[in-house]
C-alpha cells in the first residue's frame, strides 16, 4: 500500500498541529497511539501521511519549508513536537481573495496576518502543482468567512481529481451544487467544519443527547467561547461569522429532542483574548425541566488547546478520504463527514455516526 500525499491550504495553527503530529507519531508503533482515535485506519497509519504541497499568503510563511512555516508568527499553538524534519516542500503564494479581512490590519504584526506582495497563482497553476506533486487529499484550513477562496481551491481539487476535506464552516459538502460537482467528477468530498476531538461541540452534543435520553426538557442553552489565536481574531469581524454560527448551532439543535426557539440557543465564538493564544475556553450553560416540571441547570467550563484538538480528527479524515479514493468512491463521503464534522450534509447522533464510520472503514457499509 502506498502512502497518502497531502496538500495544505492555509499553514496556520491547525496545520501546525497536524504537521507536528505526523512527526510525533512517525515511528508507527502500536505503542504510539496515545491521543489517536485510530492508530491503523483502513491500513494507513499516521506515518503514511506526507505533506507534498502547501499554500499560504503570509510573507513569513511563503517561500519557506513547511517545517519552518508551521512555527512562524502569527502561529501561536503549543509546540508538542520540536523535531519536525524539513519536508522539502516550500509554501507557495496562495490566492488571497476573501481570505484576509481588513480589520486584521489593526493588530500588531505578531498577532495578525501579513499578506505577501506576490502575484497570486491562477487556477491552472494550482491544478498543475497538485498533479505534479501527486496530491491525494487537499486540506482546507482557510480563515472563517473565506467563501471565494474556498471555492477557488475546491475547484482546483476537482479539476486535479484530488479529494477535498473542508475543515471550515463554508458550505461545500453541505451545498448540493458542490456535492453534485464532486459526484459527477467522482472525486471524494468530506465536510463541512471539522469537529474537534474533545471540544465544545462534541461535549455540548453529548450533554444535549443526555437531556433527551433522560427525559429532561432542554429549554435554553448557551455556549460562549474565547481564545487568542488568529482564528478568534478573524472572527471579530461579525460579517464573516454567519456560516460559523449556523454550523455550531445546528450541531447542537440537531441532537435536541425538540428544536429550541432561536432566541433560546446561543452558540458561537464570543471574544478574542490575546493572552489566551491557542487556548480556547468554553463556558456552557444548559437550563431544563425534569420530573414534575422542576427546573434544573448545568454549568460547565472546558479549557483546551484549540489546534491539536482538531489534528487527530484531521489525520482520520485524510485517511477516510484516501480509502474512499482507493475504493473508487466519489462525491460526499457521508460516514466520516457525519462523525468528524459539525455541519455534514446529513446529521446523525454521534453513537449512530460512530457505528456507521466503523462500518465504512471496515468496508461493510450497507448501501
Ligand atoms: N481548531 C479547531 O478545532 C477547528 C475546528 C473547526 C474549524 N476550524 C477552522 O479551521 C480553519 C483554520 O484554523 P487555524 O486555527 O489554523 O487558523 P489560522 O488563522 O491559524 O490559519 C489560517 C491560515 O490561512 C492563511 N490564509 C489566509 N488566506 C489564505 C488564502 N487565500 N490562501 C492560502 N492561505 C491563506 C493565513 O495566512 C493563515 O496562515 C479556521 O477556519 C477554523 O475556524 C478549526
Amino acid at each position: 500500500m502506498t502512502g497518502i500525499n497531502v496538500a495544505l491550504v492555509g499553514v496556520g495553527n491547525c496545520a501546525s498541529s497536524l504537521v507536528q503530529g505526523l512527526s510525533h507519531y512517525s515511528n508507527g508503533g502500536s505503542n504510539d497511539a496515545l491521543g489517536l482515535m485510530h492508530w491503523d485506519l483502513g491500513g494507513y497509519r499516521p506515518k503514511d501521511l506526507k505533506i507534498v504541497a502547501a499554500w499560504d499568503i503570509d510573507r513569513r510563511k511563503v517561500g519557506t519549508d513547511v517545517a519552518d512555516a508551521i512555527f512562524a508568527k502569527p502561529n501561536c499553538t503549543t509546540v508538542f513536537c520540536d523535531h519536525v524534519g524539513k519536508t522539502g516542500v516550500k509554501v507557495e503564494m496562495g490566492n488571497i481573495l476573501d481570505g484576509y479581512s481588513d480589520h486584521m490590519a489593526d493588530y500588531p504584526d505578531d498577532r495578525t496576518f501579513l499578506p505577501a506582495d506576490i502575484k497570486a497563482p491562477s487556477k491552472d497553476d494550482v491544478v498543475k502543482r497538485l498533479i505534479e506533486s501527486r496530491t491525494d487529499v487537499m486540506m482546507n484550513y482557510l480563515p472563517v468567512g473565506s467563501q471565494l477562496a474556498t471555492e477557488f481551491y475546491a475547484a482546483c481539487a476537482l479539476e486535479a481529481k484530488v479529494a477535498f476535506v473542508n475543515n471550515i464552516p463554508v458550505f461545500i459538502a453541505s451545498n448540493p451544487e458542490w456535492a453534485k460537482r464532486f459526484k459527477d467528477a467522482n472525486v471524494p468530498l468530506l465536510g463541512d467544519d471539522i469537529k474537534a476531538q474533545l471540544g465544545a461541540t462534541i461535549v455540548h452534543r453529548v450533554l444535549t443527547d443526555l437531556f433527551a435520553k433522560r427525559g429532561v426538557s432542554l429549554d435554553r442553552t448557551y455556549q460562549l467561547n474565547t481564545g487568542g489565536n488568529t482564528d478568534f481574531l478573524n472572527m471579530l469581524n461579525k460579517k464573516r461569522l454567519a456560516s460559523k454560527k449556523t454550523s455550531k448551532t445546528e450541531a447542537v439543535q440537531s441532537v435536541a429532542q425538540f428544536r429550541m426557539e432561536d432566541e433560546n440557543i446561543h452558540v458561537g465564538p464570543s471574544d478574542y483574548v490575546a493572552w489566551q493564544n491557542d487556548n480556547k475556553v468554553c463556558f456552557l450553560r444548559m437550563e431544563g425541566r425534569m420530573f414534575g416540571g422542576v427546573p434544573m441547570n448545568l454549568e460547565m467550563r472546558l479549557s483546551v488547546e484549540d489546534s491539536p484538538n482538531s489534528a487527530g480528527v484531521a489525520i482520520d479524515m485524510i485517511r477516510c478520504a484516501k480509502i474512499a479514493k482507493d475504493r473508487g468512491l466519489g462525491g460526499i463521503v457521508y460516514e466520516p463527514s457525519a462523525f468528524f464534522c459539525k455541519h455534514p450534509p446529513v446529521q446523525r447522533p454521534d453513537d449512530v455516526a460512530f457505528a456507521a464510520l466503523e462500518d465504512f472503514i471496515a468496508g461493510t457499509t450497507k448501501q
